[in-house]
């Protein structure tokens, strides 16, 4: 833990509510959690293609991709991933304030890691996309070959296999990647958005 007490918070000149003002559409996290291979990425980046084709600020946040650089110093330990999804959470947080639309594909196994990131932001800033996808779905497309080197005990601790992923309680949207093609996939996402006026 950092000891802070020497530290000042400097209140920006330009507000949150002047970026969004600027940009002309709200800023929030769109959170999508769900096991290895359910979706998260394909459907993350399909949406943000919808968004930016309407003019709407957005990044993606992947969790492979995050793994290569910010937090190229964790695993999977519980530790290492409640670690992950904090600095995501913080990181995510940043791109609120900055007025974007922030879309994030992490597996984030844990109910009470996602219910922390939810409590750094203001209501309707945080909008939580269970990506659904039964397991034997996942494992039986298995692009990585993850899965079935979790099987044969080569990867330790493997979401699904021999690590938790607890179903999310009370998420906005659930999308089921296994019934629908990515397209119909993101008309929901979208079509959701719309009605919660978040665009
Ligand atoms: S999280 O659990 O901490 O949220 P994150 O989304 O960042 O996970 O990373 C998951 C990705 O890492 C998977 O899509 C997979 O490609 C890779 N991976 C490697 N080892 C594991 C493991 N033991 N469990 C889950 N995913 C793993």
């Amino acid at each position: 833990m950092t000891n802070n007490k020497n530290l000042t918070w400097h209140d920006y000149t330009i507000t949150k509510k002047q970026r969004r003002n600027q940009n002309g559409h709200k800023s929030f996290i769109l959170w999508f959690t769900g096991l290895s291979g359910s979706g998260k990425s394909t459907l993350a980046n399909a949406t943000a293609k919808a968004l930016f084709t309407r003019e709407i600020r957005n990044y993606v946040l992947d969790g492979d991709n995050i793994r290569f650089g910010l937090n190229k110093n964790l695993g999977f330990s519980e530790e290492d991933r409640k670690e992950n999804i904090r600095r995501i959470g913080e990181v995510s947080k940043l791109f609120v304030d900055s007025g974007q639309i922030v879309l994030t594909a992490f597996i984030s196994p844990f109910q009470k890691d996602k219910n922390q990131v939810r409590q750094l932001v203001e209501q309707k800033e945080f909008v939580e996309v269970y990506v659904k996808c039964p397991l034997a779905e996942c494992e039986k497309g298995d692009p990585k070959g993850l899965y079935q080197k979790a099987r044969n005990g080569k990867i330790k601790n493997f979401t699904g296999i021999d690590s938790l992923y607890e179903e999310p309680i009370n998420p906005e949207l659930v999308i089921e990647t296994n019934r629908y093609s990515v397209e119909e996939c993101v008309v929901q996402v979208i079509t959701y958005l719309e009605k919660a006026q978040l665009i």
